[in-house]
């Protein structure tokens, strides 16, 4: 009947939006979402209209405020990293996309999505447990696991035969999967596919080389409330506009690359290459506030539970009670994360050199090795370290005796 598709407007996309309305006869409705790829989203639309989609059923949404709000900023203030490494750029970006997808089916009485993530890879399930989780009994299209277009030439063949422009580049050798928001820019495939081999220059997109940037630093100063950013430099910044400001430093001082082999939710390892330049001064920039705002048992804490925290967002379970159950917490962690982080920026590394918080627990003078605070007695220490060592002295007396025998 009625089916809404993730439409990009690219090539891929628009294969699928024709193979719906043959193979399965519905009427199809479009998507787009404007999360800050950085590309155009008109040609889109007239791309719909060409194949035919009426133009009450194409929707285009500019989704970058809520994406960097509701998504991006949540996910940082866990600092979360999947394998130590990725700022889950993709992952974060996959449940906005089919939140909306749903809300569109509703509104206009479709009883199917789709989409246009492989058979292979983590997006499918992404989209799909985000569908699932907010409309049970959704059903879901996924026409690269259904469909005999198995090679690039049998694609291409129906582009053709159903009259769907082909841009040059795609004609021969489709570089690479790709995949952009206002967080990240990734790509996946082909040239990327030896491990062994070194990413070619041509596949960054988002960060100048390292190697050319500029000779002089650049210091910012992130502004935080709450654990949300806030500001750059004292000037007020709504979430997306601070999030491209941060990119537009990041990508100046080469910062952000990421050359990744990860352990995919469906089994296989993939090596992939990252660009996500404001996020890494914005992970940077967080861990320094934090660093003087929180107490150490809070901060330990939500560091333990982080790995847990990120791979549920890999995996796809954002609308999931568990995930929420973390964000509650993390959310309580950061009511006082509030204040100022200056960072210096330089040839593809960002670090903090200064931090202030009205909140702040660090403590001069009960740190100083000078004559100090009279809240910290240093013959209490001895006691302290006596009482730690004490199992210690134990299993060493038993080993010694042992070793006696
Ligand atoms: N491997 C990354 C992830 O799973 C990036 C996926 C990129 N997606 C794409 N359609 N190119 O989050
Ligand atoms: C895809 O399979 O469509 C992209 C790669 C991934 O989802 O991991």
């Amino acid at each position: 009947k009625r089916v809404v598709l993730a439409y990009s407007g690219g090539l891929d996309t628009s294969i699928i939006l024709k193979w719906l309305q043959t193979t399965y006869g519905c009427e199809v409705v479009t998507f787009t979402a404007d999360l800050g790829q950085g590309e155009e989203l008109e040609p889109a639309r007239k791309k719909a209209e060409l194949l035919g989609i009426k133009p009450e059923n194409i929707y285009i949404e500019d989704l970058r405020e809520e994406f960097v709000r509701d998504y991006v900023f949540p996910m940082f203030r866990a600092n979360a990293q999947y394998e130590g490494l990725y700022l889950l750029g993709t992952s974060i970006a996959r449940p906005l996309i089919a939140k909306k997808q749903i809300e569109i089916a509703r509104k206009v009485g479709a009883d199917a999505v789709s989409h246009g993530s492989t058979g292979k890879g983590n997006d499918q399930v992404r989209y799909e447990l985000s569908y699932y989780a907010l409309e049970p009994d959704i059903k879901v299209i996924a026409p690269w696991r259904e469909w005999d277009l198995t090679s690039r030439t049998a694609l291409l063949d129906f582009a053709e035969k159903n009259q769907i422009p082909i841009a040059k580049d795609k004609r021969g050798d489709a570089p690479f999967s790709v995949d952009a928001n206002l967080l990240h820019a990734s790509s996946e495939g082909k040239v990327l596919e030896d491990p062994a081999v070194e990413v070619p220059d041509y596949v960054y997109s988002r960060t100048i080389d390292p190697e050319d940037a500029p000779d002089i630093p650049t210091i910012v100063t992130v502004g935080f409330e709450k654990g949300d950013a806030v500001s750059i430099d004292g000037q007020a910044m709504s979430p997306a506009t601070l999030l491209a400001k941060l990119n537009d430093l990041g990508r100046a001082n080469g910062i952000g690359r990421l050359d990744l082999v990860e352990n995919r939710f469906v089994g296989m390892k993939s090596r992939g290459m990252y660009e996500t330049p404001g996020g890494t001064i914005l992970y940077f920039a967080h861990r320094g506030i934090e660093s003087i705002t929180l107490d150490r048992g809070a901060a330990h804490l939500k560091d333990e539970l982080m790995p847990k925290y990120a791979e549920l967002i890999y995996n796809g379970f954002w609308f999931s009670p568990e995930r929420e159950m973390l964000q509650v917490l993390i959310d309580k962690s950061q009511e006082h994360v509030t204040g100022t982080v200056r960072l210096k920026l330089y040839k593809g590394s960002a670090w903090v050199i200064g931090r202030e918080s009205p909140n702040s627990l660090y403590d001069q003078d009960l740190v100083t090795f000078e004559e100090g605070a009279v809240a910290y007695d240093h013959r209490d220490a001895a006691g302290f370290i006596k009482l730690n060592a004490l199992r210690l002295r134990t299993l060493a007396k038993r080993d010694r005796r042992a070793k006696g025998r």
